[in-house]
C-alpha cells in the first residue's frame, strides 16, 4: 500500500497498452507493408506476428491481468477494404467482437484507423500521395465509424473524440552553450514539429502524444547525441523523462484534452522498464498539477512484436509474444489499480 506522499491521478484517468494491427494481428496479406516484406524490400517478414488476429481474446485476458483500464488497438484497412469499394463484413465483425469483447472487461477501447499501413491497392494508385485518399479515407472511417461506434468514445464522431497522434521528440541543442546548436534545434523543431502542430491541433478534438526521446541536434551534423551512455534503451533512444513533461507543456498550451498514445522502452531484460514506467509517469503527474489536460497514458506495448525495420528484434512487451507477463507489468498495474503513484 502508498503511504505517504502518493501522486493521484484525475478520477477516470485511462491507463492502458497500445498496440498496432500489422505489429500483432500476423497475415495482413493485402496491405503495402506486408508486400513490401514479401518482395524482400524490407529486412523482416511479419508472418504470424503476434497471430493476435486470433488470439485477442488472450490479449485482452492480459490488459486485465495487469490491471488496465484501456486499449489503444488500431483497425487494418487492408483487412477491412482489401479491394476498392468492397468491404469485407467478417473482418469488421472480428474488430467489432474485440471492442465488445473489451468493453464486458471493462476496458476503454481507443481505436487506431491507420497506424503506418495502407491497403496495396491504396498504395498502386500513389498511396497519400494522390488526393482521392480523403475521399477514400473518409469512405473507409465512415464505414468503421458506422459498425463500431456505440462501442468506441476515443475516435468517433460527433460527439467529438477524433484525433491524430503525433510523434513528438522534442529537438534540443546537443551543446546549450552554442548559437548554432540552438539555432539547428530551431529549424528543425519548426520543420518537423511546429509548422505540422500548428496547422493540424486546432482541428482536433483532443491530442494524441508517441513520446519516446528526445532528438539532440548540433554541429556537425548529426552528432553524437545523449550524453550518458548508460541512460539508452536496448534500442539506442536516451532515457529522458523530462521530454515528456516538456511535450505536455507544449500541447497543453492548445487547452484541449491530451493523451499518451504511446510511451515505452525496447528492454528485454526488463530491468530498465519499472524505472521507465515510474519516471514518466511521475513527469506527467507534473504535467497536471500545472494544468495540463492530460486523460491517459497508454503504455507502448502490451506484448513483443513486430517492430517494423528491426523485425521481433526488440522488445517494447509488457509481455512476451507467448503471452508471459514481465515484471514491470506488475510495477505499471499498480499505479494503474491506485491511480496514483507513490512519491
Ligand atoms: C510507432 C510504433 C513503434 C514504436 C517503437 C512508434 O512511433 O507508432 O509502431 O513500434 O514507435 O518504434
Amino acid at each position: 500500500m502508498f503511504k505517504s506522499g502518493v501522486m493521484r491521478f484525475p478520477d477516470g484517468f485511462l491507463w492502458g497498452a497500445a498496440t498496432a494491427a500489422h505489429q500483432i494481428e500476423g497475415n495482413n496479406v493485402n496491405s503495402d507493408w506486408w508486400r513490401a516484406e514479401q518482395a524482400g524490400r524490407l529486412p523482416h517478414r511479419s508472418e504470424v506476428a503476434c497471430d493476435s488476429w486470433n488470439r485477442w481474446a488472450e490479449d485482452i485476458a492480459l490488459l486485465r491481468q495487469i490491471g488496465l483500464n484501456a486499449y489503444r488497438l488500431s483497425i487494418e484497412w487492408a483487412r477491412v477494404e482489401p479491394r476498392p469499394g468492397e468491404f469485407d463484413q467478417a473482418a469488421l465483425d472480428t474488430y467489432r467482437r474485440q471492442l465488445e469483447g473489451l468493453r464486458q472487461a471493462g476496458i476503454e477501447p481507443m481505436v487506431t484507423l491507420h497506424h503506418f499501413t495502407s491497403p496495396s491497392w491504396l498504395a498502386d494508385r500513389g498511396g497519400w500521395r494522390n488526393p482521392e485518399i480523403v475521399a477514400r479515407l473518409a469512405n473507409y472511417a465512415d464505414r468503421v465509424a458506422r459498425q463500431t461506434s456505440d462501442l468506441v468514445k476515443w475516435s468517433r464522431r460527433p460527439d467529438a473524440l477524433v484525433s491524430m497522434a503525433f510523434a513528438l521528440w522534442p529537438m534540443q541543442a546537443w551543446r546549450w552553450w552554442s548559437p548554432i546548436d540552438q539555432a539547428m534545434a530551431h529549424v528543425g523543431d519548426w520543420l518537423w514539429q511546429g509548422r505540422v502542430l500548428d496547422r493540424a491541433l486546432p482541428a482536433l478534438d483532443w491530442i494524441g502524444v508517441n513520446y519516446y526521446s528526445r532528438n539532440l541536434v548540433g554541429w556537425p551534423w548529426p552528432t553524437a547525441t545523449a550524453h550518458d551512455p548508460a541512460t539508452r534503451t536496448d534500442f539506442g533512444w536516451e532515457i529522458y523523462p523530462q521530454g515528456l513533461y516538456d511535450v505536455l507543456r507544449r500541447v497543453g498550451q492548445y487547452g484541449k484534452p491530451v493523451v499518451i498514445t504511446e510511451n515505452g522502452i525496447a528492454d528485454a531484460d526488463d530491468d530498465q522498464r519499472p524505472a521507465y514506467i515510474v519516471a514518466h509517469v511521475r513527469q506527467m503527474h507534473r504535467a497536471i498539477s500545472e494544468g495540463v489536460d492530460l486523460r491517459g497514458y497508454m503504455h507502448w506495448t502490451l506484448l513483443d512484436n513486430f517492430e517494423w525495420a528491426e523485425g521481433f528484434e526488440q522488445h517494447f512487451g509488457l509481455a512476451t509474444r507467448d503471452r508471459v507477463l514481465r515484471p514491470s507489468a506488475s510495477v505499471y498495474g499498480r499505479i494503474a489499480g491506485a491511480n496514483a503513484l507513490e512519491e
